[in-house]
C-alpha cells in the first residue's frame, strides 16, 4: 500500500498529545517548541510519523501545520523508486528557505532515505541537522540536543527486534475513524528490485498484547476501522515469552476481529507465498474482516518473477486467486504490477496484462521500474528497457486495470452495501463519504442522523472506475 507520494502529514490531533503506554516523566506539549512533520511512501511510514510524534510530544515539542513557524522540521522518506527521492529533495530546497527565514530551526531527515544515504545525506545536504533511521526513532531527543549545541546527529542503527511495541501513536494522519496498526517491520524476502530490506532491515513481529492493546483503545475512542500493517503480514509470527506459544497472523487476526463486530479489520500487504487457508478461513469467520485483500503479483510472467526472487510463478499465482474466489466469491483482490523489468520482452509484458484480467482486480498499484542502488536486480540484471517502452507498456497496463476497474464496480450497481462513513465527500458536505468491506469508496447523500464512524447500508446506484455512487436506504 503506497500513499501519494506528495501527501502531507495535517490534521494534528492536538488532543492525543503525550499518550505513549509507558510511564515515564513527560513535559507539556509546546514547551521545547513546536515540530512539522511531513511523509512520504507507504502506510507503515506515516505510522511511524505517528510513533515519532508520540515520542516529540512526550519531550514537550507540539505539532504545528505551518512550517515557517515550527522549531523542528522532520520529513519521513521513502526510497523505493527514483521519483520518490527526488521529490524529498526538493522539498529539502523548500525548508532550506525556512531555515534562512528562521536560523534557529533544526530539520531532520527520518526513514528509508535516511538508512539508505547514512551520512552521505549530511555531506550533501548541508542545510540538514539529523539524519535517523526507521529504528533509531527513540534516539530522537539525543539527537535533537546535541542539534541544539551544533552538532549534526546521525543514527541509521537497524535493530533485530526494535517494534516500538509500547508506544501509542499520535493519530496525526487521521480521520478518527480508521488508524493503522504496524504488526511488524521489516523484510526477509529480498525481491530483487526492492530496497525495502536494506532500509528497514531483518523482519520482526510485534508482540500480539500490545496490539490487542492498540485496538482496544482505538476502539474505546471511537475508532471503527484499522488496518493491520507490515510488509508481509501472512508471515507475522510471535511468541508468546509465558507459555511459548506461536501466534499466527491469522491467530492475531482473531483476537483483534474478537474485540467487537464494530471494529473493522483490513491487512496489509500479503505475499502470495506466504497467505494461508488458515488466514482465508479466518476471513470467512468474522463478518469484521474485510473481504479485501492486496496480494501484490509485480508480474504475471513466471520467467520475470523468478528473476525478481518472487518465489512462485505464474501458475502458483493464479491457484491462490482460484482458492481465494472459490473461499470467498465476495473478496476484491487489488495488486502491485511493475512494468518493464530487466530483460522482460513484449510478450512477457502482455502475461501482465492477462493476470490483470484473470484476477479481476478491483484495482492496482502500478509502476515504472526504477532500479535502486544495492538491489539484487541492480548488481545482477541490466536495467534495459528504454524509458519510452517502460511508459508505454505502463500506459498499457494502467489502461487494462481501468478497464477491469470499471467492470468490477459496474458488477456492484443494485446490490447494498454495508458502509463505514468516513466523512465528508471531497465535493459537497452534503454527501458522506464512506467503503464497503471490499474497500470501495461509496459517495451517497446524507439522510437522517449519521456522523462519521457509523454504519449504513448503501444501495449502489452507478458507478465510475473509481467510486461508487449510491443510496442510503432505512436510515
Ligand atoms: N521499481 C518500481 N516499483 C517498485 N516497487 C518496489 N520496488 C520498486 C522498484 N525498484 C513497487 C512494488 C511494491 C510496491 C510497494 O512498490 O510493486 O509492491
Ligand atoms: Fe515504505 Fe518501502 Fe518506501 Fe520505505 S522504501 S517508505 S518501506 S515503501
Amino acid at each position: 500500500m503506497l500513499l501519494e507520494d506528495n501527501q502531507l502529514t495535517k490534521d494534528m490531533d492536538e488532543s492525543r498529545q503525550g499518550e505513549v503506554f509507558s510511564d515515564s516523566k513527560s513535559v507539556n506539549p509546546g514547551e521545547r517548541g513546536h515540530y512539522y512533520i511531513e511523509s512520504y511512501g507507504c502506510a507503515m511510514n506515516f505510522n511511524d510519523s505517528e510513533i515519532v510524534a508520540s515520542i516529540l510530544s512526550k519531550e514537550g515539542f507540539a505539532p504545528i501545520t505551518d512550517m515557517f513557524a515550527a522549531d523542528l522540521i522532520l520529513v519521513n522518506t521513502c526510497s523505493i523508486r527514483e521519483k520518490a527521492e527526488y521529490n524529498v529533495r526538493q522539498r529539502l530546497r523548500e525548508f532550506d528557505k525556512v531555515k534562512k527565514e528562521r536560523p534557529g530551526t533544526l530539520v531532520g531527515v527520518l526513514g528509508c532515505m535516511a538508512e539508505r544515504l547514512k551520512k552521505k545525506l549530511l555531506e550533501e545536504e548541508k542545510l540538514v541537522d539529523m539524519v535517523i533511521g526507521p529504528d533509531a526513532y527513540r534516539d530522537i531527543p539525543n539527537l535533537i540536543a546535541q542539534a541544539e549545541d551544533g552538532e549534526k546527529g546521525l543514527n541509521v542503527l537497524l535493530s533485530r527486534d526494535e517494534t516500538y511495541a509500547d508506544i501509542n501513536p499520535v493519530r496525526i494522519n487521521s480521520n478518527g475513524v480508521c488508524a493503522f496498526i504496524s504488526i511488524m517491520r521489516g523484510c526477509d524476502n529480498m525481491c530483487s528490485f526492492c530496497v525495502v530490506p536494506f532500509t528497514r532491515g531483518r523482519e520482526r513481529s510485534r508482540d500480539a498484547f500490545s496490539i490487542l492493546a492498540e485496538a482496544q483503545d482505538l476502539f474505546d475512542r471511537g475508532y471503527r476501522e484499522v488496518t493491520l500493517l507490515g510488509q508481509n503480514v501472512d508471515s507475522y509470527k510471535w511468541e508468546n515469552p509465558e507459555n511459548k506459544e506461536a501466534v499466527s497472523f491469522a491467530q492475531l487476526m482473531e483476537m483483534v476481529a474478537s474485540i467487537h463486530p464494530d471494529l473493522r479489520i483490513r491487512f496489509s500487504t500479503s505475499h502470495p507465498k506466504d497467505i494461508t487457508d488458515e488466514v482465508l478461513f479466518t476471513m470467512n469467520k468474522f463478518e469484521n474482516i474485510c473481504d479485501y485483500i492486496h496480494l501484490p503479483a509485480q508480474s504475471g510472467n513466471s520467467r520475470i518473477l523468478k528473476l525478481m526472487n518472487r518465489t512462485y510463478d505464474r501458475e502458483w499465482y493464479i491457484q491462490k486467486i482460484d482458492r481465494i474466489y472459490e473461499l470467498n466469491p465476495d473478496c476484491a483482490i487489488s495488486s502491485d504490477i511493475i512494468a518493464g523489468f530487466c530483460t522482460e520482452t513484449e510478450a512477457e509484458h502482455k502475461d501482465s496484462l492477462s493476470i490483470i484480467e484473470y484476477a479481476k482486480y478491483s484495482m492496482s498499484y502500478m509502476f515504472k521500474y526504477s532500479e535502486r542502488p544495492g538491489t539484487l536486480a541492480e548488481r545482477k540484471y541490466e536495467d534495459d528497457i528504454p524509458e519510452e517502452v517502460k511508459k508505454r507498456r505502463l500506459s498499457e497496463i494502467v489502461e487494462t486495470q481501468m478497464r477491469i476497474s470499471f467492470e468490477h464496480n459496474q458488477k456492484d450497481i443494485g446490490k447494498t452495501f454495508k458502509v463505514l462513513i468516513e466523512g465528508n465527500s471531497k465535493k459537497s458536505d452534503q454527501q458522506w463519504k464512506g467503503r464497503n468491506s471490499q474497500n470501495k469508496m461509496i459517495i451517497f447523500e446524507k439522510l437522517g442522523k449519521h456522523k462519521p464512524g457509523d454504519y449504513v447500508e448503501v444501495k449502489v446506484n452507478s458507478a465510475t472506475k473509481a467510486t461508487l455512487l449510491g443510496e442510503m436506504i432505512n436510515s
